[in-house]
């Protein structure tokens, strides 16, 4: 666009138009989604940390933060509220302990559970500023909401924050997360002690497992990745462990070890053209193209799969593709839950990728092999029958004092070494290892294993279209595609209420992969899961949100109710949602432009809060649903029931939803 202008324009403006765009590019800069999270404790430590809101839940005697040990903490938030138009505005505070909310300079709301006034805002930027101080002796929890003329009190919207992206405290805590976060990926732990017990729980995942790896992988692909990782894949994590001139060599070795009773592998037969064409359809419906190429070496963030055929025996890509964590517990590659058949069609697709000729590998030794695979290191990130971690270095991770390692090379960038150092020289590094927050890692997580891959937030999109055009000719045999369906149905949910739309035990369950049959069985997408981070990940989505995740609890429920939401959402005195919803056993009868969950696993799944926030303005909490909205100004038209009150007759629906679910008191696993 910048390069269009410059085209048409005379030096002297061009030179113009290069100042503005810097300024334009500085205020970019300066200005990133979200808000300052500031914690200091009594004792004088402090840290900080970017927020997308004003959420925060830290469970009793724990500490809020990675980098600071104690529990004892104030916190304050800081930034810009970003007003698209001129607003009335009231804003809430939810929560426990004491908290103010200052705009602009003014306070407008002086303690939690007092709403502020109605308060007048014009459009554009303001100051704002949240300070919290949690009560002693029990967890802390707050959550900032506001409403407005044309709509009911609801979570603020991520996306009207801004924050100075330059603040110096922030820039160091964060590059200070960043090394952390490497430490973790590149496994230096296992050669340099921490000194410490390890509680990050991306340090507890095991790494990829090197027993019978021979059967699984073919020979000739295990030499060239021994030899150099990153030339197979940019974004691997493993070192390069040989290097020098004899590195070749000594990678044949190992590989002749690891291979040794194994029949090298030959490439397979090619696949049949009708199950290469299924195997595509599903590559390209499931949406694998969001974190995968289909060339050899990836690009980006995007790893590539044209080389598949190499690396895996064909056996081991199915057993793969059916379960990616059998044999790497910590895999980022989630679980899409095919049945024999589809891992089938889709190890055919991926194996009619590209790579077609083999180099035969060089012969090695495996005697040879296995001494130098023990003195490399490789027993240190995997574990293999027999083998175990060597003592390679008496330096600590913490006494490091370069981040270039001697022994192994990782091929680091500028940023990754300066984020490394300054973790491994900063005084709270070694205590962070031994944290576990919850909101941090299911932020973290959230980046690393690309949920926006599929799903959008906070008002930015998902990968998905991103990618659409590289797997255009893939098959769409056999799939209706329909046109005319509203956008807002076509891809996964949004993730904007992600930390309590559904209920922890649904949420672990969905992320364990444990809800069958699927919720939206419309929908040809699935839901992949990732088992071995399930828990952690459920619970910290709660905690980021404000919530604990727990307190909802067995629910009472009074059958006068029960009898009015069943009869509110019939065909002759209510409301018809049957219409596109399937209510228990009763399908959904008429589904023209859409359909929706059905609803006796609504009233299991949703929290209470979610269920009121969904029923008071559908289009509010998913822009583009064709679900209607049915209150207006807290009444809706069926004035029979509770005098019209909206509130009331949607609880009224709820319990009868949760009357209809077999799992009245939400435990684990029924
Ligand atoms: C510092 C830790 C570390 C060391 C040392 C290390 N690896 Fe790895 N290795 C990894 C990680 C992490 C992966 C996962 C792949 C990735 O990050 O791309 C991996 C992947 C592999 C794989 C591929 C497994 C699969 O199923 O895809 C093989 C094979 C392997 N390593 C063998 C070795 C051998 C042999 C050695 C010693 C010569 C070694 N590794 C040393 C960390 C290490
Ligand atoms: C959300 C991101 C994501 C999606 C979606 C995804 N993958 Fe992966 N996949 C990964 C990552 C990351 C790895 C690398 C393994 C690791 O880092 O643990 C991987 C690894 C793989 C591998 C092994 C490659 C190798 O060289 O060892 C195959 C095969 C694969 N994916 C196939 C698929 C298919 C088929 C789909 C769609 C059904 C898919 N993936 C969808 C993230 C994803
Ligand atoms: C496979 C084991 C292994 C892994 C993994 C590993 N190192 Fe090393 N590192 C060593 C050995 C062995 C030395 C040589 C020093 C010694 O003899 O103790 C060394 C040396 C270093 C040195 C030089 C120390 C000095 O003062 O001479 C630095 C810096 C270093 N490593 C950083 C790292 C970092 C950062 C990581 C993770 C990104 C890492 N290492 C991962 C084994 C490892
Ligand atoms: C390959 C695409 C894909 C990836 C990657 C993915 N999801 Fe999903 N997700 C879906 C689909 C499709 C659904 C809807 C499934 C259904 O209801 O049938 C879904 C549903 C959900 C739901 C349930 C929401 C609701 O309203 O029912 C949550 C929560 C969720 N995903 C969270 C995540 C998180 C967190 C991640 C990252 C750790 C993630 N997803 C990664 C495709 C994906
Ligand atoms: C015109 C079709 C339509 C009608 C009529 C309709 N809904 Fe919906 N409803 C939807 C759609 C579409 C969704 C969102 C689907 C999704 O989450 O994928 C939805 C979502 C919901 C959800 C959230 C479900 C979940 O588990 O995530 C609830 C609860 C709900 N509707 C209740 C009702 C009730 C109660 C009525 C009647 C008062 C009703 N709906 C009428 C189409 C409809």
């Amino acid at each position: 666009m910048r390069g269009r202008v410059h085209a048409a324009a005379s030096p002297w403006q061009a030179c113009w138009l290069s100042v503005l765009a810097l300024i334009v590019m500085q205020v970019e800069a300066a200005d990133e989604k979200g808000l300052i999270l500031r914690f200091v404790t009594p004792a004088g430590k402090s840290d900080a940390r970017e927020s997308r809101t004003v959420t925060l839940h830290v469970p009793k005697g724990q500490s809020p933060s990675s980098f600071l040990r104690e529990s004892a903490f104030t916190a304050r938030w800081e930034g810009k509220l970003l007003l698209e138009k001129r607003s009335r505005l009231v804003f809430h505070l939810e929560g426990t302990g004491v908290a103010k909310l200052v705009i602009d300079g003014d306070l407008i709301v002086s303690a939690i559970g007092t709403p502020s006034e109605s308060k007048r805002l014009s459009s554009g930027e303001h100051d704002i500023v949240v300070e919290y101080q949690p009560p002693a002796g029990s967890a802390a929890t707050l959550r900032l909401l506001w409403e407005g003329r044309d709509f009911s009190k609801e979570p603020i919207d991520p996306e009207v924050f801004r924050h100075d992206a330059a603040d110096s405290a922030l820039e160091k805590s964060m590059s200070l997360r960043r090394g952390r976060s490497l430490v973790a990926q590149k496994r230096c732990v296992s050669c340099h002690d921490s000194a410490t017990k390890e509680i990050m729980p991306e340090l507890l995942l095991k790494g990829p497992s090197l027993d019978g790896i021979g059967g699984r992988l073919r020979h000739g692909w295990l030499t060239r990745w021994i030899l150099d990782p990153r030339k197979m894949r940019p974004q691997s994590h493993m070192p390069a462990v040989f290097r020098g001139e004899d590195a070749e060599e000594k990678a044949a070795h190992v590989a002749a070890y690891l291979s040794a009773g194994f029949d090298p592998g030959g490439a397979g037969p090619l696949p049949e053209k009708e199950r290469v064409e299924k195997g595509g359809a599903i590559f390209r419906q499931q949406n694998c193209i969001s974190c995968h190429t289909l060339a050899e070496t990836g690009e980006g963030q995007r790893i590539g799969l044209g080389g598949v055929r190499m690396k895996f025996q064909p056996a081991a890509l199915v057993e793969f593709l059916q379960d990616p964590a059998k044999f790497h517990q910590g895999t980022r590659m989630p679980d899409f839950g095919f049945d024999e058949e589809e891992a089938r069609s889709v190890a055919s697709f991926l194996r009619s990728l590209g790579a077609k000729t083999d180099s035969q590998p060089l012969k090695g030794d495996a005697s040879k092999g296995r001494v130098l695979a023990q003195g490399a290191g490789c027993f240190n990130c995997h574990e293999r029958e027999g083998e175990q971690k060597e003592s390679l270095s008496k330096i600590g991770l913490f006494d490091l004092t370069s981040s270039e390692c001697s022994k192994v090379g990782y091929d680091l960038s500028g940023e990754e070494r300066a984020d490394l150092l300054a973790f491994c020289t900063a005084e709270s590094g070694e205590d962070s290892l031994a944290q576990f927050i919850p909101a941090e890692y299911a932020e973290r997580q959230y980046q690393e294993l690309r949920c926006n891959a599929c799903h959008k937030r906070d008002g930015e999109d998902s990968l998905r279209d991103n990618f659409l055009e590289e797997v255009a000719r893939l098959g769409a045999s056999g799939e209706k595609v329909n046109e005319e369906k509203p956008a807002g149905l076509a891809g996964p949910p949004p993730l904007d209420h992600l930390g309590f739309k559904l209920e922890l035990d649904w949420r672990t369950r969905l992320f364990a992969g444990e809800i069958q049959p699927k919720v939206r069985r419309w929908l040809p997408d699935r839901m992949p899961a990732f088992h071995s981070r399930s828990g952690n990940l459920a619970l910290g989505f709660s905690h980021e949100a404000g919530r604990s995740g727990v307190d909802s609890g067995p629910m009472v429920l009074d059958a006068g109710k029960i009898k009015i939401g069943k009869a509110m959402t019939g065909v002759e005195a209510g409301l018809s949602c049957g219409a596109c919803h399937g209510i228990g056993d009763n399908p959904a009868i008429a589904v023209f432009e859409g359909e929706g969950p059905n609803l006796r696993a609504s009233g299991e799944r949703l929290t209470p809060d979610y269920f009121h926030l969904w029923m008071n303005d559908p289009p509010r909490v998913w822009p583009g649903t064709i679900m209607p909205k049915y209150a207006l100004d807290g009444k809706t038209p069926l004035t029979q029931y509770y005098e019209g009150d909206s509130r009331k007759q949607f609880e009224a629906i709820r319990q009868y939803l949760r009357s209809l679910s077999k799992n009245q008191n939400n435990e684990k696993n029924p």
